[in-house]
């Protein structure tokens, strides 16, 4: 296999060492960028006289011709090659002799790979926003579908305060929604033109960056060579938006799991996204919530990997850097991948009301009952006192609010009134409310209209 750069050394590369620096049989994901900042790159070089306006031309044919074979045809962007560029390259130079030659004046694979790694990111950062964005607008479906329904919260894994069903899957929609915010600042860091940075000094051809840029849709220029040869911050910050998206999604699964297991029964998942034990014929299991769960520890690891490779490099390109690249397709696979699943999981999720109310009620109605006295002119600090000594009675007689008499009301305060009943329920609990977000209903209803808004806008 003959190299970019053998006219180096005396022998051939040894070739088990040889495969351990390659990258082509990952990198060959990068095929389509690398022959468009190629393109531009010859246009740029056609601008600056370096090629002849007729060899330009016939680059320009050549590569044109090698992207639609690739496109259509994925098993073409095979060899024996050390990475992409050099496949791109050999192709050239095998159809055009001399002037597939002259592509690489002036030009390192160094930037190259910098400016691939870019378009990628710029082309592939929507997919994953639009698969962000059809997690969303399942969560809005099961909110609008829950209408006025009521669950209950939970602080510690334990029952907290009486919600909206809809106010929790608004919860996840808001994470979420972040999550698109942050693939949207990846996408805007990675939108900086390389080129021109040479290996790291520069180039000494008269090349109009801001052309290429304009060229290839960037909308600004590296501000320094040597800073864009090593430069990968696009990369970690587009692993950090994919993992804590990653994040996030788990967060989705671990509620699932928990609300559609059997102590709570809250939701039911959909048999076409369940799984069965070979040996529990019982057993109806969230297999896929569980995966995207399990998979959040590969993008967070890809993560770190990257940060690691890049925090000891001296200035410059260094070959640790080629590690940027599985990291990034790894993460951008499990968050799509992951993605899909849990919206396939969302959609079919049915709500068991009966469940959900019924469990809304009981004891978690104990600050609605401290912010009656408040309301009575109890101050705070002592409305509490005397709930929790209430809460301390029921539960060790096994009784809940509904079933204290009057007596046993005014034996707690005085402050108690008949209409005590009537004014602490899970439906009060939450009416309540007052802030824009709250579970009131009227709020709740403001963040789903806004959260179809944001949708419309997104899709
Ligand atoms: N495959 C290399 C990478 O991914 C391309 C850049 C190679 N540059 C070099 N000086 N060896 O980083």
């Amino acid at each position: 296999m003959s190299t970019l750069w053998s006219g180096r050394f005396d022998t051939a590369p040894d070739a088990a060492t040889f495969a351990f620096g390659a990258s082509f049989h990952f990198d060959r994901r990068l095929f389509e960028d690398d022959v468009t900042g190629s393109l531009a790159w010859a246009r740029a070089l056609g601008r600056a006289g370096v090629l002849t306006p007729d060899e330009a031309a016939r680059i320009e044919a050549a590569l044109a011709a090698i992207l639609a074979r690739g496109r259509s045809e994925p098993a073409f962007v095979s060899g024996p090659d050390e990475d992409v560029h050099s496949f791109v390259e050999r192709l050239l130079v095998e159809e055009l002799g001399d002037a597939g030659r002259r592509l690489h004046t002036g030009r390192s694979r160094n930037e190259q790979v910098s400016v691939d790694l870019r378009l990628y990111l710029r082309r592939r950062i929507p997919a994953l926003q639009r698969g962000v964005a059809g997690v969303v607008a399942a969560l809005a479906a099961q909110a609008h579908a829950a209408g006025d329904a009521l669950m209950p919260s939970f602080t510690h894994l334990r029952p907290a305060q009486p919600i909206l069903v809809a106010h929790f899957f608004l919860a996840h929609v808001a994470a979420l929604r972040r999550d698109w915010d942050r693939l949207a600042a990846a996408a805007a860091e990675a939108d900086a033109l390389p080129l021109g940075s040479g290996a790291i000094a520069g180039t000494s051809y008269p090349i109009d960056v801001d052309a290429i840029a304009r060229d290839l849709g960037f909308s600004r220029v590296v501000p320094n060579s040597i800073d864009a040869s090593s430069d990968r911050d696009f990369a970690a910050s587009f692993l950090y938006a994919a993992s804590l998206a990653m994040v996030h999604l788990s967060r989705v699964a671990e509620d699932l799991i928990i609300f559609c297991g059997d102590e709570h029964r809250f939701f039911e998942l959909s048999d076409a996204i369940s799984t069965g034990s070979s040996m529990m014929p019982q057993k109806k299991n969230p297999d896929p919530l569980e995966l995207v769960r399990g998979k959040t520890g590969r993008a967070i690891g890809h993560l770190v990997g990257l940060l690691t490779a890049m925090k000891g490099l001296p200035s410059g390109y260094n070959k640790d850097l080629q590690e940027d690249k599985q990291a990034v397709f790894d993460a951008e696979d499990t968050l799509a991948g992951s993605l899909a699943a849990t919206a396939a999981v969302v959609s079919g999720l049915s709500l068991n009301r009966p469940r959900t109310e019924a469990a809304a009620s009981g004891l978690l109605l104990a600050t609605d009952v401290a912010d009656y006295l408040v309301g009575r002119g109890v101050p705070f600090r002592r409305a509490h006192e005397i709930v929790g000594a209430l809460v301390r009675k029921l539960v060790a007689e096994a009784r809940e609010f509904g079933s204290l008499s009057l007596e046993e009301w005014r034996g707690a305060s005085d402050r108690f009134d008949a209409d005590v009943v009537e004014r602490v329920t899970p439906r009060v609990s939450v009416a309540a409310k007052r802030t824009p977000q709250s579970t009131a209903p009227d709020a709740v209803g403001r963040a789903l209209a806004e959260a179809d808004q944001w949708l419309r806008a997104a899709g």
